[in-house]
């Protein structure tokens, strides 16, 4: 990295508040919980020991990943802010292409993808205190950028992998942090401000793995893991992905012919 680029960096880093850890349980319950966090400021580990994703699931965060969360506060109620995972799933996909020169795709509602590989997993999160506009919004990422093939053995081997892996190149973590962070602030204020979000649509659409194909809806009853909770013996409902609607809703198509639109859940692609 010339110098010119080093000064710019540290510049940036100055002007950004960003909390360094070197582990914690998990960067989002830490924004979550922490009564100093102010709009704007990101938390960033170097490892986490109870990383969580969606559904409860358990995100693994070992050493060589960005885990990182972004505390952003809002006037907005949380049901106009359902856009905002989606547009969270552009906003990386930009900041990786930028800094890696490769685009993932995105697997509905918010994996991220390369050669099938989940590279990126994103958890958005609301705080409420007692109104239905959230005292703060949490935008947690987890980038696998330089682990090993080791780290994806078992129940991870053939699911997931490693930027560094995948595209064969070490990638600036210092930098893909500050435009992940960047790309992830201009997507809130974009929403926050209520511009015109078809920028995010179109370039979700054009990336969406999910579209055209036959796949599984894992329905999650009380925010349990559907895979874990579905009685043996019991299949998943079947249907095809038909498009992605203007709130980053997955349109679907049933066996039975009828069509419905998904705004919650997973989904798992029967043929890639
Ligand atoms: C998913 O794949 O379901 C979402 C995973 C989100 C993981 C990130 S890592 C940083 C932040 N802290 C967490 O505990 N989770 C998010």
């Amino acid at each position: 990295m010339g110098l010119e680029r080093l000064e710019l960096l540290k510049m940036r880093k100055e002007a950004r508040k960003i909390l360094f850890f070197d582990e914690l349980d998990s960067t989002n319950s830490y924004v979550k919980e922490s009564d100093e966090i102010t709009d704007g400021t990101a938390v960033l580990a170097k490892i986490q020991t109870a990383g969580h994703g969606r559904m409860g699931r358990r995100f693994c965060s070992e050493e060589g990943g960005i885990y990182l969360s972004l505390c952003r506060k809002t006037s907005l109620k949380a049901n106009e802010l359902t856009s905002l995972t989606g547009m969270c799933a552009v906003a990386v996909s930009d900041a990786i292409e930028k800094v890696c020169g490769v685009r993932p795709c995105i697997k509905w509602m918010n994996d991220l993808l390369i050669n099938g590989k989940k590279v990126c997993g994103i958890l958005v999160e609301n705080v409420f205190g007692g109104s239905d506009v959230p005292e703060k919004v949490v935008i947690g990422v987890g980038i696998n950028v330089s682990q090993p093939a080791e780290a994806f053995d078992g129940e991870l081997s053939g699911i997931a992998s490693s930027l560094s892996l995948l595209t064969g190149k070490k990638a600036d973590t210092g930098e893909l942090v500050l435009a992940v962070l960047d790309e992830l602030d201009a997507a809130f204020d974009t929403l926050n401000s209520g511009k015109d979000i078809s920028d995010y649509i179109k370039k979700y659409r054009e990336k969406c793995i999910t579209l055209g194909k036959k796949i599984h809806i894992l329905t999650s009853k009380n925010g349990e893991d559907p895979r874990t909770a579905m009685p043996a013996g019991e299949e998943f409902p079947s249907a095809t992905a038909l498009g992605i609607d203007e709130k980053f809703g997955l349109e679907v198509k049933h066996e039975d012919g009828k069509t419905e639109t998904l705004r919650s859940g997973e989904v798992s692609v029967i043929q890639m």
